[in-house]
């Protein structure tokens, strides 16, 4: 669900024509419809109310502050994996309790710094950084609250490079090494564990592995307060996939159906890390047609965005849709719509029958909300694009657009 759609044959996000931000703001922007995330996050709290539960936003997904702060403001912490996601958690108000902290490789530094802000949880990945963690935080004189990220081994059938719950994945521990560094943990003066973590991918569109990776979770859970170490935080991370193209995903209602039982046998909270369910389908990226060309075999149309605003069709091949922002008459083709980056790799699609655009024509790239923004670079020296949050009638840019002075920041010859 999703609040951009056609008036006359006119791309609208809420109550505003794409085209009038356009006006002001220039392409390529990222556009985000607050009503739109405002539903998710209800959608989403909604589903699990029934049980004691914290959403933690996961804030590599969107890292923009508004956003953070919106979900904030319906009572969500975040899911942060750096010292920099910590900070603009802060700065956007998500209280220091509603913090969860992950990554396979935490910083001595990001421990310190996390420990002075006093964050909910860390979400332990390996035997070495347990002991880290213990020794930074007993020469703070403090006890670091942990879950151990357990690695269940089960296939989310999602694109491999964001599947992460396999034995072969770099992430977190297998069940028999979770169960002993927990007996380990116990008697480490720094460490208080509070909770079990889980994060099996993302774009997970069935709910098999869910519930699978909760079934062995549960059974760990069981089996370690059987040691007497209680658990109270049960974090089942995040993966709830969205719609692309033709995916039926679970719904947050349904996952947490799935939960229900969970939370009342073990008595524990239950702590999840929705990222793509949340911002996804709420933001668009707008890009300018600058050329048309032909080759023998191919039809392009070459726009003033590339790889570099938005990764995920090159290094996913991931499907977006695109949607032209006037919709006009004309042959229906297949073309590549690809950006003005120096690699082959630089496409948001590739044979894909639309009506062809003309140059100047505006063109969305739909559900470019999560890992968009957040994985763009700099790359070709291209400042990056600009964001905007649109609020009914009204929008705002909430980053402006990078200048060639941005660019160079820092550097010196
Ligand atoms: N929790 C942890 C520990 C994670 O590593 C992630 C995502 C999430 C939660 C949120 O997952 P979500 O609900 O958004 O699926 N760049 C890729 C996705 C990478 C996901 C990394 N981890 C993409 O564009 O598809």
């Amino acid at each position: 669900m999703h609040h951009f759609q056609y008036h006359d044959e006119e791309l609208y996000c809420e109550d505003i024509p794409v085209r009038k931000i356009i006006q002001d703001v220039g392409t390529p922007v990222y556009i985000y419809s607050r009503r739109t995330l405002e539903h998710h996050a209800r959608v989403y709290e909604g589903a699990f109310e029934q049980m004691d539960h914290l959403s933690c936003f996961a804030i590599k997904a969107n890292s923009n502050l508004s956003v953070i702060r919106l979900f904030a403001g319906n009572g969500m912490g975040a899911d942060v994996v750096s010292g920099g996601e910590i900070f603009r958690a802060l700065k956007a108000g998500v209280p220091p309790d509603r913090i969860v902290f992950a990554g396979v490789g935490k910083t001595k530094a990001e421990m310190a710094y996390a420990l002075r802000r006093g964050i909910l949880m860390f979400n332990c990945e390996s035997s070495a950084e347990l002991d880290l963690l213990d020794s930074v935080a007993r020469d703070m004189n403090k006890k670091a609250p942990v879950a151990i990220r357990v690695n269940p081994d089960i296939d989310a059938s999602t694109h491999p490079y964001i599947s992460t719950g396999l034995e072969k994945n770099k992430f977190g521990l297998n069940m028999e090494s979770a169960f002993q560094e927990y007996l380990r943990a116990k008697e480490m003066k720094g460490i208080e564990i509070t909770g079990m973590h889980t994060h099996i991918g993302s774009q997970i569109t069935e709910i098999g592995p869910f519930r699978d990776a909760v079934d062995r979770i549960k059974g760990l859970i069981e089996r370690i307060s059987g040691k007497g170490l209680a658990i109270r935080n049960m974090d089942i991370g995040g993966g709830l996939g969205i719609r692309y193209r033709d995916e039926t995903p679970p719904t947050p209602a349904e996952w947490a159906q799935t939960l229900i039982p969970v939370s009342n046998d073990l008595g524990c909270r239950i702590i999840s890390e929705p990222g793509r369910v949340l911002v996804g389908n709420a933001g668009v990226l707008v890009t300018r047609v600058l050329y048309l060309k032909n080759t023998s075999v191919k039809r392009f149309a070459i726009v003033d965005a590339g790889m570099n605003d938005l990764i995920r069709p090159s290094l996913y091949q991931s499907y977006h849709d695109i949607w032209p922002v006037c919709r006009r008459e004309g042959e229906v083709i297949n073309m590549d719509i690809v950006g003005p980056i120096c690699e082959s790799g630089d496409f948001f699609a590739r044979d894909r029958a639309m009506t062809m655009p003309m140059p100047n024509d505006l063109l969305a790239v739909m559900s470019a909300g999560a890992y968009g923004f957040t994985m763009s670079s700099n790359y070709n020296s291209r400042p990056r694009s600009a964001e905007v949050m649109v609020d009914g009638g009204e929008f705002m840019v909430v980053r402006g657009r990078e200048t060639y002075e941005d660019l160079i920041r820092g550097e010196t010859v």
